[in-house]
């Protein structure tokens, strides 16, 4: 059998929201900006730049409509998260275009990051869904716990396929299939996602991989075997749920570069450009960023694709 791979895969850089959002010290707005700067310098198009939730919950997040206003001139596309209708709400009213929603498919997970039930979540969404595409406004799916929830334990592949289902036929552009706290297999993910491709071939699927058990960059070759071509990734491997416990940060944006450019699949992004944004944020953030690509450029090695 002779496997096929994409010739071209898109990156989206969730490293400005999921990345940061689980830091505990604030990290200041201009840093953050920089940091969102220099990804796009790095040929980043897609990017989740901030969120627009309860500044009580997640108060790293509440300078989202400054991150906004200052990131304008940078002509990727960028994506702010909204929780509920008062989210995206705020999003409109500074001018966004690309929103992404999230839901948990288990109701404990959905419960503890947005306090409210999944069908809650559904029935508040489902109609502002259609509403924002009567706009033109680009909507993302974020689906959280696609494989295990940290409270469920696994999550039965027929459930996401149907939250899934339901997001589509309520108009979204994208679905965002997130491994919240890194537990899933190659095997899962071969799976689901080539379900997922079947069933949804108009509409943009993404895999979204946090590296909790440094299973994520055999998940995203699995992935691409299934026909995924587009990967939420996180510079320097930053991030997490603060609603998740156990989950550690998004696959590093700079090692999943490195493994697609070495298999000849064109990302469109600059490495050493992207180092550079990695080790701009760097010295803002607790955790040390361990990342393979990351660690031999501080070792002053040239290794790099
Ligand atoms: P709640 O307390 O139930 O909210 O929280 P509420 O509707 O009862 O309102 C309470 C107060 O919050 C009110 O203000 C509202 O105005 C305000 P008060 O009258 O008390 O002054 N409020 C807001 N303020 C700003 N922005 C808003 C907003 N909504 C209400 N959007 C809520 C419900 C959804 C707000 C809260 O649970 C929340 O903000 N949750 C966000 C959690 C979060 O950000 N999690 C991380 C992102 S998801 C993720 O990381 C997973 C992902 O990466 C995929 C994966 O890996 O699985 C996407
Ligand atoms: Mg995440």
């Amino acid at each position: 059998m002779t496997i096929t791979y994409p010739k071209k895969v898109t990156i989206v850089e969730v490293g400005p929201r999921d990345g940061l959002q689980n830091e505990k010290q604030f990290v200041p707005t201009d840093v953050k900006i920089d940091f969102i700067k220099n990804l796009f310098h790095a040929g980043i198009n897609e990017m989740e730049i901030t969120s627009f939730v309860s500044p009580k919950w997640v108060p790293q997040m509440k300078d989202a409509g400054e991150i906004v206003e200052a990131s304008k001139s940078y002509s990727q596309q960028q994506i702010v998260l909204v929780p509920n209708q008062k989210g995206i709400e705020r999003a409109i009213d500074t001018g966004c275009h690309s929103l992404a929603v999230f839901v948990g498919v288990s109701d404990t997970f959905n419960k503890k990051n947005i306090n409210k039930t999944t069908r809650e979540s559904m029935d508040e969404l489902l109609p502002i869904i259609q509403k924002l595409k009567n706009q033109g406004i680009f909507v993302r799916a974020c689906i959280s716990t696609s494989f295990y929830c940290p409270y469920e334990g696994k999550i039965e592949k027929e459930r996401v396929v149907d939250l899934c289902r339901e997001f589509v036929e309520g108009g979204v552009d994208e679905l965002s299939v997130a491994d919240t706290i890194g537990m899933a297999n190659p095997m899962e993910c071969y799976t689901l996602f080539s379900d997922l491709k079947e069933a949804f071939p108009n509409t943009l699927i993404t895999a979204h991989f946090h590296d909790t058990r440094k299973m994520a960059l055999s998940n995203i070759l699995a992935s691409l075997q299934a026909g995924v071509d587009r990967f939420d990734c996180s510079a320097g491997g930053l991030g997490g749920c603060p609603f998740a416990p156990g989950a550690t940060g998004n696959v590093a944006t700079e090692d999943v570069v490195f493994m697609l450019h070495q298999m000849g699949i064109e990302t469109g992004i600059d490495l050493p450009l992207l180092l550079d944004a990695v080790d701009g944020i760097a010295n803002h953030v607790e955790r040390p960023l361990d990342s393979a690509q990351y660690r031999l450029r501080k070792q002053g090695s040239v290794n790099q694709a």
